[in-house]
């Protein structure tokens, strides 16, 4: 598979002529090129964007709806083609890619319906003579930097809001995952939207068409999925021109099992949430909390489950958990295990990397885990659970609170009570209560300190691509 750009409702050759491969992680082989665009391309694109916005943004919300729901049908049609590409770029197990295909589209449906529901309101004013009037109108041209772990789930929860909104979007994917979000521009480009009002650049150099984003003042708003790290930097260029920012970034989940739990409910849950993409997940369970009189029993049933996860080619329909992206995140997994059994943690099962072909780490159980160690302060974003023990419900939540991120967290509790009171004192954006599922379109994806600004999903994703106008109006009356 070829990638080019798409600008202006055309694909395109980028201004180098450059192309970068784009590899399979769980056997090394070349899935395909995509352009290795440039901040020259990103600047064509923002210019076809800025001149799309007036069209675009002058549509009817129901217009809109309609191609967006032309999209969503497109996207079904082709659903396993897509499937296929997303395991054979990113690795994880092909049900997993079905599961994500799924959750991404499901953007395109709800914001198509929310777009509708972009009311204002009327003001009571101070004279009867005047008429106060609360309007909402698009941002303008947004610039999407996007990753790999969910390389459609990530992009069209970017593009779904953005559209609804009436606002035109440059998109930058991953350049692990390129591939993907060509995959999805062909199928844009089927529908009919008006030329510039979806822009793709993808590249190998992040760092050029960053520049351009941050500053071309056409575009208002930046919205990343990443490392707090790198967010951290968007959000301090951003200032510059005083863009609009939407950050998605690092978590570090508490998964809290409470004595009073469903045992077995809560080790499926921390399997789904610490295993599903192979542990590459911003909101997946990085330190698990369990109550000390269950501790044994609840690393049996655990290590029991986990000893049954196959690691493999996500093609492969035995495949439960698949390869890591890259071998920094092996070598990452590999460091976060090694420091903790230094520190005095004991590995119940895996601890290394996996001895066959491709990126592929064991699927990892450690305990006696305490919060010296790595892996209780950096993301592992890898196959690895570390187990602490906790004796009050008090101890655990100034233990699960006391980190920089607060995107996502969960406990498993049959205590109503105790259900509200732990919810309502996590500092996370996300609480999964005897949930380890907790994304879905309709609600508001996204963290408080460290862990981000704004939300995905939800009306308050639409919100982030809206500006609030005024107009005071004094009459003849
Ligand atoms: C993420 O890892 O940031 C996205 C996960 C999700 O939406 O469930």
């Amino acid at each position: 598979m070829k990638g080019y750009l798409y600008i202006n409702g055309k694909w395109e050759e980028p201004v180098s002529g450059r192309y970068f491969p784009s590899y399979n992680p769980a056997t090394g082989e070349l899935v395909g090129e995509a352009a290795n665009g440039s901040a020259e391309d990103a600047k064509r694109a923002i210019a076809a964007a800025s001149q799309a916005f007036p069209v675009w943004s002058q549509m009817t919300a129901l217009e809109r709806a309609d191609l967006m729901m032309d999209c969503y049908h497109r996207i079904n049609e082709q659903f396993e083609q897509l499937a296929e590409i997303l395991t054979m770029e990113q690795g994880k197990p092909l049900q997993e890619a079905r599961n994500e295909l799924v959750y991404a589209n499901s953007f395109f449906r709800w914001f198509a319906e929310e777009a509708r529901r972009i009311y204002g309101d009327m003001v009571p004013a101070n004279s009867k003579d005047k008429r106060l009037l609360v309007i909402r109108q698009p941002v303008g041209v947004v610039a999407a930097i996007s990753t790999w772990n969910f390389p459609q789930a990530m992009v069209t929860r970017k593009i779904a809001p953005a559209l609804a909104a009436g606002c035109t979007i440059v998109v930058k994917p991953a350049k692990n995952t390129p591939l993907n979000s060509v995959a999805l521009f062909q199928i844009f480009d089927k529908v009919g939207f008006p030329p510039g009002v979806l822009n793709l650049i993808s590249t190998a150099s992040s760092t050029d068409v960053g520049e351009e984003f941050l500053t071309n003042p056409a575009v208002r708003k930046i919205t990343f999925t990443g490392s707090t790290d790198v967010g951290k930097y968007l959000i301090k260029r951003s200032s510059e021109q005083v863009k609009k920012v939407s950050m998605e970034l690092g978590g570090h989940a508490p998964f809290i099992v409470f004595a009073d739990a469903d045992l077995e409910d809560a080790v499926n849950g921390v399997i789904g949430s610490k295993f599903r993409n192979a542990g590459q997940t911003c909101i997946c369970a990085n330190r698990v909390y369990v109550e000390r009189s269950v501790k044994e029993r609840f690393e049996q049933l655990f290590v029991d489950k986990v000893n049954q996860l196959k690691l493999g080619n996500g093609l492969d329909p035995e495949t439960t958990i698949g390869p890591l992206i890259d071998e920094g995140a092996v070598a990452k997994s590999q460091e976060h295990v090694a420091d903790a059994v230094t520190k005095g943690a004991k590995v119940l099962t895996g601890g290394k990397r996996a001895e066959q072909p491709g990126l592929f780490f064991e699927p990892t159980i450690i305990s006696d885990v305490n919060e010296n160690m790595l892996i209780c302060t950096e993301e592992t974003f890898g196959p690895v659970a570390p187990i602490m023990v906790f004796d009050t419900e008090e101890e655990v939540i100034a233990r699960a609170n006391n980190v920089p991120y607060g995107l996502a967290s969960y406990f498993y509790t049959k205590d109503l009570s105790r259900a509200f009171r732990v919810a309502e004192k996590l500092e996370y954006g996300i609480v999964g209560l005897n949930d380890p599922f907790p994304s879905v379109a309709q609600a508001p994806f996204g963290g408080v300190k460290e862990s981000g600004i704004g939300r995905e999903g939800g009306r308050e994703g639409l919100d982030d691509f809206l500006e609030t106008k005024y107009i005071s109006m004094k009459l003849d009356i």
